[in-house]
Order: C-alpha cells, then sequence, then structure tokens
C-alpha cells in the first residue's frame, strides 16, 4: 500500500462546502503486488444516499471504503467529493481533511473515557466551545438513546449500547460522507437484526451521504438506499433492494441475494421454452423477454405455486405437473424439490407452512412468468 501523501492547496474543501457531499468514484482499482482487490469500479453517490457495498469476504469492499476514505491510494481512477478530486494514483487528499467519519471493521470506542467523553472527543478535536460541545453530545446522546447512560464506562454497557456509542461518535461531527465498515459484525444475531433498524433510522434523521459496507444481505436490504453487490473487485449490479431481489440482472447477484432457481429458457414465437414445458410469452414482464434464442431466468422458490389438482382454467396455461423430491420443514416455510414431468429440472419451492406435500406426491406447479427475471443469455 502507498503512503497518503497529501494533496496541494488547491484542492482543499471550501469551510463552506454542504454538509452532505455527493461522491464520485470513478474507474478506481487498486492493485495489491500482482492481485487487483478492485477492479475499475465505478460508483455515484448522490447527497445524503445510503450506499451499501455487499459481497463476498474478499471482495474488495473494505479496500473501496478505505480509498474512499483516503488511507489507501488507487492504482488507477479517481474518486471525487462534489466535483473536486480528492483521491488519484498521483496525489491523495489527506482522511482528516476529508471531513468524513469511518467506523472500522473492528470499531473501538476508548475504554478509559465515559460515553459522553467518546462523543465530545471530535468536536473537542475541532475546537468547539464548551457548552456547544455539551448541547451537542447530549442532543446526539439522546438520538442514539443513550441519554441516561452519558457517565458509563464501555465496559459498563451491552455489545448494542456501545456500537451506538461508536455511532454517535461518528455522527456527531456531522460527516460529509459517513463510512460505516462491517459495523455491526461484534454483535450476536438478534442485536444486529434491531440494530439495522436503528441505523436506518438515524439515517432517517440525519440522511448523512452513507456508504456501508457488509456482507450481510439482510442487513444490506433493511439499511440501503441503494445496494452494489459486489464480486472480484467489481460491482456486478447496483439498484435499490426491491429491484436488485425481484430483477437480478447476474448469475451471482441472484444467487447472492436470496435463494433462486435458474432456468435455461428458448425465446421464440409465443413461448418461452423451458425443460419440460413452456410458458406464454406475453405473461413476462415487458423486457424480459426482448432477447432472441437462450436466456437464463431467475426464478425465486416463493414465486412457485404448488398444488395437488391442475388449476383453473385461467392459470392453466402456467401449470405443469411435476413430482414431490424432497421437503424440509422450516417453520416458516416449506421448502420443496419438485422435479416437472418429463424435465431434467430439480426446482426449489418454498410454500407456506399449511401447504403440506409428502414425497413422491404427484403436484402441480403454477409459475408466474411476471416474477421471472432474465439474468442473460444463456450457456
Ligand atoms: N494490504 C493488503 N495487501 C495485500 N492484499 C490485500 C491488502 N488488503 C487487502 N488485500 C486483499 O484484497 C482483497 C480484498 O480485500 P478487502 O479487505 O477489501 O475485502 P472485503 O470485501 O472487505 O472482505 P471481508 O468481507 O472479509 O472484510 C482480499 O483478497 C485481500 O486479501
Ligand atoms: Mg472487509
Amino acid at each position: 500500500m502507498s503512503a497518503a501523501r497529501e494533496m496541494p492547496e488547491p484542492a482543499l474543501l471550501p469551510p463552506d462546502a454542504p454538509a452532505r457531499a455527493r461522491l464520485s468514484l470513478s474507474g478506481i482499482s487498486c492493485i495489491y503486488g500482482g492481485f487487483t482487490a478492485v477492479d475499475q469500479l465505478n460508483l455515484d453517490i448522490v447527497p445524503g444516499e445510503f450506499v451499501s457495498l455487499l459481497g463476498p469476504s474478499g471482495c474488495g469492499k473494505t479496500t473501496t471504503l478505505r480509498m474512499i476514505a483516503g488511507f489507501v491510494r488507487p492504482t488507477a481512477g479517481t474518486i471525487s467529493m462534489d466535483g473536486a478530486i480528492i483521491s488519484a494514483p498521483g496525489a491523495v487528499l489527506a482522511p482528516e481533511r476529508r471531513q468524513m467519519s469511518m467506523i472500522f471493521q473492528s470499531y473501538a470506542i476508548w475504554p478509559n473515557m465515559t460515553v459522553a467523553e467518546n462523543v465530545a472527543f471530535g468536536l473537542k478535536l475541532r475546537r468547539l466551545g464548551r457548552e456547544d460541545v455539551r448541547v451537542k453530545v447530549a442532543t446526539m446522546l439522546d438520538t442514539v438513546r443513550l441519554g441516561k447512560l452519558a457517565d458509563r464506562y464501555p465496559a459498563e454497557l451491552s455489545g448494542g449500547q456501545q456500537q451506538r456509542v461508536a455511532l454517535a461518535r461518528a455522527m456527531v461531527i456531522q460527516p460529509r460522507v459517513l463510512l460505516l465498515d462491517e459495523p455491526l459484525s461484534n454483535l450476536d444475531a438478534n442485536l444486529r437484526e434491531e440494530m439495522r433498524f436503528e441505523i436506518r433510522r438515524l439515517h432517517d434523521t440525519f440522511k448523512f451521504t452513507t456508504v456501508y459496507v457488509t456482507h450481510d444481505q439482510g442487513e444490506a436490504m433493511v439499511t440501503s438506499d441503494r445496494i452494489a453487490v459486489m464480486n472480484a473487485g467489481k460491482i456486478e449490479q447496483i439498484d435499490p433492494p426491491y429491484l436488485l431481489y425481484t430483477r437480478p440482472r447476474t448469475r451471482f447477484v441472484a444467487g447472492f441475494i436470496g435463494r433462486t432457481n435458474l432456468m435455461e429458457g428458448e425465446c421464440g414465437g409465443t413461448e418461452v421454452r423451458f425443460d419440460g414445458f413452456a410458458l406464454p410469452r406475453v405473461m413476462f414482464a415487458e423486457g424480459e423477454t426482448a432477447q432472441q434464442g437462450r436466456v437464463t431466468f431467475s426464478v425465486r422458490p416463493q414465486s412457485i405455486g404448488l398444488r395437488h389438482n391442475p388449476s383453473e382454467a385461467g392459470r392453466a396455461q402456467c401449470t405443469t405437473p411435476g413430482r414431490l423430491l424432497e421437503r424440509a420443514f422450516l417453520g416458516e416455510t416449506w421448502d420443496y424439490v419438485v422435479a416437472p414431468e418429463g424435465s431434467g429440472l430439480r426446482l426449489k419451492v418454498a410454500t407456506l407452512p399449511f401447504q403440506v406435500f409428502e414425497v413422491g406426491d404427484p403436484v402441480w406447479l403454477e409459475f408466474d412468468p411476471a416474477q421471472m427475471a432474465a439474468i442473460g443469455k444463456g450457456e
């Protein structure tokens, strides 16, 4: 990693720059030795937007965040904030001059300071007056629901409370960009789930431009305006959570966000032919079957219906017979594996708990083409 060198004076941000920054990463790469950790990545974040970087371990999330913060110099590309370049291969504006706050993957709050002292620290560094600091700290502690614990030390707090101190400390200085790297990874599952909503609530309150790194899709779904799914140093797709889930555009995204079935279809004439059955092309969402020839579709397990009998006439053209091969009861759902008749497909189907089928049962599968997403040319 090359040491960050400060940019010359003219690139400094004006003191009256707007509070919530626009961020733009343009063709950003980071190569460690011969290994490309981040690969020509483009990302535009509008002021006040909450964007998650979501992806498996080692895909380059932390490296991207550290480049935004100014700790890592890009090998290629530029990062600009409100139009001013803050990172380029030749020069990097020092982290402390970016007016950003970052919570690191293994966040730490100072054990020898009380909650209030932890939160006040950044404000004192900025030489704010005593009374100003007191009011800002008190307001922030109330916002993160720690008002009554201001005089406690970190060792006297639960994991979730410590997490909120870290958030309060990052937010109290009114950063132009808030960067969070897996901030909930030290918490147990229940608390993690609670804190996701807390983080979104705080975002709705303050609307800081936020980049949030996580490998947990549920966390990204709850907190984000848009999610950027990363794989091997690149963004594969960036969309709001609903679109990402319902209209994944690559195999990787379809499999990473929730569970899915990938089905090869042949688009031609009025039909899309799958292995063993066909569905009417007009029933697919607009644009999904625009391509001719082989196309791969992502079909969510819960978008396939199961019945003991063929369905009524209206749905008949989307219904095909099959046999139930496997089942598992998960409480909230049944997970079935079903083989359509005359097909090599093995489809995952999820139903509500009271829709009970036995292994070996003949069943009818009911597809909803409107819920099928084309993720590209079939192979
Ligand atoms: N300082 C470094 N020197 C060499 N390689 C590095 C360095 N930092 C990270 N890498 C490599 O770059 C890749 C991306 O690392 P990064 O920390 O960005 O991943 P990540 O997506 O944050 O993963 P995780 O979810 O495990 O935190 C990894 O393969 C990692 O081993
Ligand atoms: Mg990381």
